[in-house]
């Protein structure tokens, strides 16, 4: 059973060293936490596979913590020299060509490396100290929701991994922001997150393509990397996105008893409600602040999961600029029956 563990230096050496060993253990970052491994040791790859019974036709991100790092194991240009400066360290994971040093079990056979410097500085402080890359997958089984907490990684792999390295919430609480940045003339968003394609566009002074997360998944599979599947982040419940205006009307009339009702804000007239479904809402938020939202999806869809409703009916987002269009991605890839 995996123990938690505070970063004290001590517990930065014991990680350091479970990885010189092949071993795989949970890394807290920004945005979700990890599941790492010493990404140039094949055996210990493919246990990350293994734990989250991954497909291997799914690569996975290499996480160092610095653009010298970095250098050594993809190829860099014009553009992804702008994007490391202007957005590393942080949820930005950039795709490039790679290097023939990456193993081509982390990157499914591509010719392409996605690439990212986390931001978080208990992560930051492990990655210095180690001379290899590390390959961090979400820390998640494979298709279910990603952890933000040591609790979450606890409770669905905590039989499966010794180390948890404790770094508290994920400040963010979604995926990086995915970018093909192959071709220096044309940037494009392969996973929409919390680096917005209206960021990128204001700061690199460009316009940013972004693919059809929800378009069909061989076409996708066909141009991009394959592990882009329209289903994912999914709870074991089935979700539905509905209108504010559905979801008070069930709040309302005691429809919505077996259902657990999501809202996007805490609804002002909670306690006009009946008793009886006062205790199935949910909020993402107190303020419906698009930040807050983002911090709070993933436990709430945890947490709600873990108890016996029919059904989670989540208020569909108001619109799908800014961080609205991650959240939207996660969300209705959440709703989205599981393909496996
Ligand atoms: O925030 C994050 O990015 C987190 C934390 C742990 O860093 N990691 C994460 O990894 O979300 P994962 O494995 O759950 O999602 C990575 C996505 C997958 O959909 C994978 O298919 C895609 O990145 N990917 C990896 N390498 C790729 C490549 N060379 N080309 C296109 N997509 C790639
Ligand atoms: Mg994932």
């Amino acid at each position: 059973m995996a123990e938690r563990l505070k970063a004290t230096p001590e517990i930065l050496k014991v990680c350091k060293e479970a990885l010189e060993q092949s071993k795989v253990i949970a890394v807290p970052t920004e945005t979700v936490y990890g599941l790492a491994a010493n990404a140039l040791d094949l055996s210990a790859v493919e246990k990350i596979f293994k734990i989250k019974q991954r497909p291997f036709y799914d690569p996975l991100i290499l996480h160092i913590d610095s653009i010298e790092k970095a250098r050594l194991f993809c190829q860099f240009n014009s553009l992804a020299e702008q994007l490391a400066e202007f957005f590393w360290p942080g949820p930005l994971t950039l795709v490039l060509e790679k290097k023939p040093i990456v193993p081509d079990l982390v990157t499914a056979n591509l010719d392409s490396v996605a690439i990212r410097c986390p931001q978080h500085p208990i992560f930051r402080k492990l990655l210095k100290t180690l001379p290899f890359p590390l390959a961090a997958p979400s820390a998640n089984p494979f298709g279910y929701i990603s952890p933000t907490s040591a609790e979450h990684v606890e409770a669905s792999l905590g039989d499966q991994i010794d180390i948890i390295l404790d770094g508290s919430n994920s400040s963010i609480g979604i995926e990086s922001t995915i970018v093909d940045a192959r071709n220096p003339e044309k940037l494009t968003i392969l996973r929409p997150g919390p680096i917005t394609q209206e960021i990128l566009e204001a700061r690199l002074k460009i316009k940013v393509c972004s693919i059809d997360s929800q378009a069909d998944s061989t076409e996708r599979h066909a141009l991009r990397g394959p592990g882009l599947l329209k289903s994912h982040y999914s709870p074991k419940t089935p979700l539905e996105l509905i209108s504010l205006d559905s979801l008070l009307k069930l709040a309302q009339n005691e429809k919505g008893v077996g259902d657990a009702l999501l809202f996007l804000k805490k609804p002002s007239a909670l306690n006009s409600f009946p008793s009886t479904v006062q205790k199935n809402i949910y909020w993402l938020s107190e303020d419906g602040l698009d930040l807050n939202i983002a911090q709070n999806l993933y436990r709430q869809m945890r947490m709600i999961d873990a108890q016996a409703y029919d059904r989670i009916l989540v208020e569909r987002l108001p619109t799908e600029s800014g961080l609205y269009s991650a959240l939207t991605d996660r969300l209705k890839k959440a709703a989205y029956p599981l393909e496996l």
